[in-house]
């Protein structure tokens, strides 16, 4: 793990392997290590760059709201200060808001896209009150309370019965996140802008991943970003829920490593 300063903010980030560029993004409230498994499928063709953004892992909390403009613009300034000029961007969940804003503010930065059990619209106004209750709860009484809110919608049934180093591991992850960090990011999620009548401009690659069983961002919002985002491939990974890259590390690797192939063609 290395870190940098960048805007303001220790940035926590691992950076390895050779080749063309991919930055990893992950969600709330993870961090990079969520991408263990993608990482040593890609080093050897790709010099993979995995942040911590604000707030999560070991990069710095900010109090307020951490918009997905705030994070895609950390993105961008670290992407800058370690020279990567442009890369392949996959962004998981929250992670999938930031990319596709960093995509609409830094549109030369992305040589594709990949979204993983994200969506491109907004909270509902109920949506954005219940981000609010959660932050409030994780600022009095910290993070246990969120995973346990969390979790029952995280996993499929199957990888909750079969897999509890993975249902352990996200529990791990999630406590660890800064209090603080959380409740900015659940109000930086509040806040996010509608995407969806951006993506019949995106004109990049783009790679559209969901877990077959994705109970927060289900199988429709993955096929409708297929249907805006011209040319876009969609990949439907069975036996997996919301954390398909950590449910089904095998299946998502190979349409990630598949995807990126092809670019280089
Ligand atoms: C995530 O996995 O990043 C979050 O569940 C996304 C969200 O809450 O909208």
């Amino acid at each position: 793990m290395s870190k940098i300063l960048v805007r303001g903010l220790e940035i926590g980030y691992d950076e390895t392997g050779s080749g063309t560029p991919v930055v990893l993004l992950h969600g709330f409230p993870f961090n990079r290590t969520m991408w263990s498994e993608q990482i040593e499928a890609l080093i050897p063709r790709h010099r993979v760059l995995a942040p911590d953004l604000r707030g999560h892992g070991e990069t710095t909390a900010t109090s307020g709201s951490a918009t997905m403009e705030e994070m895609a613009s950390d993105v961008a300034a670290l992407m800058e200060k370690l020279n990567i000029s442009r890369a392949a961007v996959c962004g998981f969940s929250m992670g999938g808001y930031v990319a596709l804003a960093l995509y609409r503010m830094f549109p030369l930065r992305a040589r594709a896209l990949v979204l993983a059990d994200t969506r491109p619209g907004a909270d509902t106004e109920e949506a954005q009150a219940n981000r609010e209750a959660q932050a409030q709860k994780a600022l009095q009484s910290g993070m246990a309370g969120i995973a346990d809110a969390m979790l029952p919608k995280l996993l499929s049934p199957k990888t909750v019965a079969r897999n509890p180093a993975v249902v352990a591991r996200v529990r791990e992850m999630i406590l660890k996140t800064n209090p603080q960090g959380a409740a900015a990011a659940l109000r930086g999620m509040a806040q996010r802008r509608n995407q969806t009548s951006f993506l019949s401009r995106v004109v990049t690659p783009a790679l559209i991943v969901v877990g077959r069983e994705d109970m927060i961002t289900p199988l429709e919002e993955a096929e409708l970003m297929h249907k805006e985002i011209g040319g876009s491939r969609l990949e439907i990974i069975e036996d997996a829920g919301h954390i398909s890259n950590l449910e089904q590390p095998e299946r998502f690797n190979q349409a990630l490593t598949k995807f990126l192939r092809e670019l280089e063609v």
